[in-house]
Formats: C-alpha cells, structure tokens, sequence
C-alpha cells in the first residue's frame, strides 16, 4: 500500500497469542516497559499492538466506539499516549463485520470512516483487521473501504489485513494493506508452525517492500515447542520477510526466548532492505533448503531438518542463484561466527531433528 509504511516487516509484540481476551491497560503498558527494558524495542520491536475483546459491546451515542470500562478505564487515547511516551508505537484491532470474531464488541463494518477518523484521533499506528462475521459480500469490496477511510484519517496507520481462504489475500492486498495473512490461525506446535511456513512460502513472489505476506504471529516463548523448533520457527519467519510479532508475555520472559527474539543477525535478514521473500528452493524428504537474496550481493540460506534424526544437508549454489565458480564467505547467524572455511559450488552442514542451521553467504570472488 502506498502509505509509506512497511518498508521492511513490521516488528513488535501483539496481545493474542499469548493472552486472548484476557487482557487490560495493565497489560499493555507492562509489555511496552518490558520491551524498552528487554532492550528488545532497541532492536526494532516497535508496535504494541491489542488485539480482540478491547471495546464494549456497545457505541455511544455519536456512534463511537468505547473503549471497555472494566479493562481499560482510562481509554485509547491515554493508552497511546503513554505507549508513544516510551518511544513505540500502538496497534489496535477492528474487524469488517458486523461483530469480531471473539463477539464481545462491535466490527467496522458501515462505521469504517467514524472508526478510522477515531483511532487516528487516539493516536493509533496500526490496524489489524478481521473478518469475522461479516455480510457474506467479498473482502475485495469491504477491506479497501478502510484502506480509504484511514488514507483519509490524517495519521499513517499500518493497515494489516486479517484475512485468508479462498479469496487469496496475497492476490490482491498489495494495493490494499501493509500486510496480508496466509494462513489461518497458528497454534504453538511445531506440526501448526510448520504448515503456515508451507502455505506461506506458496505465496513468497507477491511480497515486496510496503506489502507483507503475513503466516501469523509468532509463538516463541510460549512454551509449546522445543528451543530448537522456536529458533527454526523465528528463522522461517525472518527469513520469509513475515511481520516479527511477538506472541508470548514478554514481561516474564526468559533467556532463552530473549536470545531467540533477540537475534540481531536474525532480524537483521528480516529487515534487509531488498525485501525478497526467501523461498523454499529445494526438499529432499525432510530436508529442506530455504534462500533467498539479500542486499549487496548476499544471500540468505537456511538449512531446516524436519526429520525425527539427525542429517546433513547440501545446498548447492545452482539452488541459490550464484554462479558456479562464487567463492562465499559464510556468518553462522545462530553461532554467531564467521567460518572459517570458504565455499565453492555448496555448503553442507548437520542438523538435529526439528533443527536448522542459518547462514549468510557473502561472495568474496
Ligand atoms: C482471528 C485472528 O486470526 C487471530 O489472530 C485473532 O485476531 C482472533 N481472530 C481474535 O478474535
């Protein structure tokens, strides 16, 4: 979308995966202190974005939504100013229904430039956007409804498009939001995690700067999945230029989530200023090869072993588009080092079952 939002994925935190409906301003203020204190805003986790179940049921008498009084008594408004206060920005959630999917508040649907007009107005930096109980009329005819209302709102907000199926969002959200889901809903499971990384890949050629291919958020941390399925998890999303939104509760979190989340490297092949989405070039059984270019020449590989014993891998550069004869130099983004050995014509490396290795390869003749 031609907002100037979403240049590279969007990063930051949002409240369903790991809280659902139980959530309240508490919440949401502890998380933006905890993403300045985890130092992980520094590394560009920038929306803490609420989800489902933030309004009452009812508008008030202008036709405004309200925010809900048992959970978030001092309003948006407030909310966003303490959040924007802390240096980050704040997300919120609608629906173009009737109702959203949790029916505990109202969706958009015929109240689009009202509700665009008031989130700018609280001060809101992004809008994920539902489609639950909605009128039985196609997406393409009322998701660009709040694409206009908000172009109209007076304030950028990242427009991401909560919808999947059979209408291909990927198809046609480009000119539409920032983002885009693929997939329907993840669950913290290596088998769910997996799967939305497969539909997701299908769709890899539409992504591009401004407009995301979206395999839904993250569940690192949340305790479902082994630390090597949550490194593959985070790189799979990293590397197929998904939204980084964090899912667990990031006020009680551990080493080992921070050091997932926190991958400097990691991120770093998310926000590469290319945005070219990875692919899965090439599978062989269990073994799979994800690439994908990089700015300056590079190339960003990982190495996944969906495979209950441990393997090794070869990819070859025929897989990853450079010339036969390119010698690489090879950073181990998880080791955190440089290889000592260059490349020539392959790499191939070992892996534990539900484990991946992550390179970038940067050629040097
Ligand atoms: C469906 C979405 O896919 C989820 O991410 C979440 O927003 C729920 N709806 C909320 O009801």
């Amino acid at each position: 979308l031609a907002n100037d939002l979403g240049i590279t994925p969007p990063m930051g935190w949002n409240s369903w995966n790991h809280f659902n409906c139980k959530i309240d301003e508490k919440i949401i203020k502890e998380t933006a202190d905890a993403l300045v204190a985890t130092g992980l805003a520094k590394l560009g986790y920038e929306y803490v974005n609420i989800d489902d179940c933030w309004a009452e049921m009812i508008r008030d008498e202008k036709g405004t939504l309200v925010a809900k009084k048992s959970t978030f008594p001092s309003g948006i408004k407030a909310l966003a100013d303490y959040v924007h206060s802390k240096g980050l920005k704040l997300g919120i959630y609608s629906d173009a229904g009737y109702f959203t999917c949790s029916k505990t508040m109202p969706g958009s649907l015929g109240h689009e430039e009202k509700d665009a007009k008031t989130f700018a107005s609280w001060g809101i930096d992004y809008l994920k956007y539902d489609n639950c109980n909605n009128d039985g009329s196609r997406p393409t005819d009322r998701y660009p409804i709040m694409t206009r209302a908000l172009m109209k709102a007076g304030r950028p907000i990242f427009f991401s498009l909560c919808e999947w199926g059979d209408m291909h969002p990927a198809l046609w959200g480009s000119n539409v939001g920032n983002s885009w889901r693929t997939t329907n809903d993840i669950q913290d499971t290596w088998d769910s995690m997996m799967s939305r990384a497969d539909m997701n890949d299908v769709y890899a050629q539409y992504a591009r700067p401004g407009g995301w291919n979206d395999p839904d958020m993250l569940e690192v941390g949340n305790g479902g999945m082994t630390k090597d399925e949550y490194i593959v998890h985070f790189s799979i999303w990293a590397i197929s230029k998904a939204p980084l939104l964090i899912g667990c509760d990031v006020r009680n979190t551990t080493k080992e989530t921070l050091d997932i989340i926190g991958n400097k490297e990691v991120i770093a092949v998310n926000q590469d200023p290319l945005g070219v989405q990875a692919k899965k070039v090439r599978s062989e059984g269990d073994q799979e090869i994800w690439a994908g270019p990089l700015s300056d020449y590079r190339v960003a590989l990982l190495l996944v072993n969906r495979g209950p014993w441990r393997y090794s891998v070869t990819a070859n550069w025929d897989d990853l588009g450079l010339p036969s004869g390119t010698v690489v130099e090879a950073r181990d983004l998880w080791e955190h080092k440089t290889l000592e050995k260059q490349f020539v014509g392959s790499l191939t490396a070992t892996m534990d079952s539900h484990a991946c290795k992550m390179y970038i390869l940067k050629p040097i003749s």
